[in-house]
């Protein structure tokens, strides 16, 4: 059934294990994430971005997970909106079905220029009052994440580990975020802890410091009432990699957050942890491969079924792998 992500945040925290959440696109990545959690006995949690929205259209995402909901009646299933630009896009979300809502307000509305403080809290205290009434979720932002915009936030942007602007600089400051939620009354909070959006993360191997554990810790500490939230957590996998390369594929050098590390950040507060790059990696991989080893083939059904299958296989390890197995 739909729910609220209070709802699965809450019964996380409680618990002790992080819920992933997926960013869905089409038919095939619903599927999958339906097929590993009805496997693993996970609740779900799928969002949809700006993206996402320009390229299926908010109605066919909306049936498509509603048709997940229909398909597996005994699996929780949030429908979070990720990104929200503005409280108009977050209250549009609301009127089309989304029981959860993240309200980006660490950015203006052309979703690059860093916003204030102030009107951060001014746009997401907004959503929080509109949704609360009607029992929908709200997340926000406080801090420096990457680029949305290119998908290589990291080094380009100076915001990744190696970037020109130093790093702790980058973090969200506990202070700031026990203000915000105070002023707000969020569900959850995104917070800036090393990690940035897309593949092009990192450009050496992690050795074990990606995430600024010591700041979940900090950040968990002032606010315990308020779920954190970590943008940016694909692990690319250097498997997929290969098998993108192996298969006519050109993607050079670069490494994402290690599921070690999530784990760890999950023991600290961590409950949501957002995953698309990996989802796209996989189900690329599996294409070119198939589509590489079976030059004849032209039946959409016969490569996008491996596309599925590579997917699962994914969502199936981060559910194990963040203790959300076994919790639906
Ligand atoms: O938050 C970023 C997600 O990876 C969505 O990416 O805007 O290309 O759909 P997108
Ligand atoms: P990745 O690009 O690391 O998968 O992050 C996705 C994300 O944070 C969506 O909001
Ligand atoms: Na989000
Ligand atoms: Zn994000």
């Amino acid at each position: 059934s739909l729910v609220s992500m209070r709802q699965l945040l809450d019964h996380a925290a409680e618990f002790g294990y992080g819920l992933p959440a997926f960013n869905v696109n089409n038919l095939e990545q619903v599927q999958a994430i339906m097929e590993a959690a009805a496997e693993t006995d996970s609740p779900v949690i799928m969002q949809a971005s700006a993206g996402a929205r320009k390229y299926a259209g908010e109605a066919f995402l909306r049936h498509l997970i509603d048709a997940a909901v229909e398909a597996y009646p005994h699996i929780p299933v949030v429908m979070h909106q990720d990104h929200g630009q503005s409280p108009a896009i977050c209250m549009g979300a609301i009127r089309s079905g989304f029981s959860s809502v993240m309200m980006d307000g660490s950015l203006l509305e052309d979703g690059k220029t860093p916003s204030s403080f102030d009107y951060n809290v001014d746009v997401t205290r907004k959503v929080v009052e509109m949704s609360h009434a009607i029992g929908v979720s709200v997340e926000g932002e406080l801090g420096c994440l990457g680029s949305l915009e290119t998908g290589q936030a990291g080094e380009e942007d100076g915001i990744g580990a190696e970037g020109v602007l130093d790093h702790s600089q980058m973090l969200t400051d506990p202070d700031q975020a026990a203000e915000f939620v105070k002023l707000t009354n969020c569900d959850a909070l995104a917070i800036a802890i090393g990690t940035s959006h897309g593949a092009y993360k990192f450009s050496r191997k992690p050795t074990g410091d990606i995430l600024a554990i010591e700041r979940i810790k900090a950040i968990n500490a002032r606010i315990p009432n308020t779920h954190l939230v970590m943008h940016g957590s694909s692990s690319v996998p250097q498997e997929l990699l290969e098998i993108i390369r192996q298969h006519g594929g050109d993607m050079k050098e670069t490494y994402g957050v290690p599921v070690e590390e999530i784990v760890q950040g999950i023991k600290y507060g961590v409950r949501k942890i957002n995953i698309d790059t990996d989802i796209r990696l996989a189900m690329t991989g599996a294409i070119r491969k198939y589509l590489f080893e079976n030059p004849e083939k032209f039946d959409p059904r016969d490569y996008l079924k491996p596309a599925r299958e590579a997917a699962k296989l994914v969502c199936k390890a981060r559910f194990e792998a963040f203790g959300t197995a076994g919790n639906a």
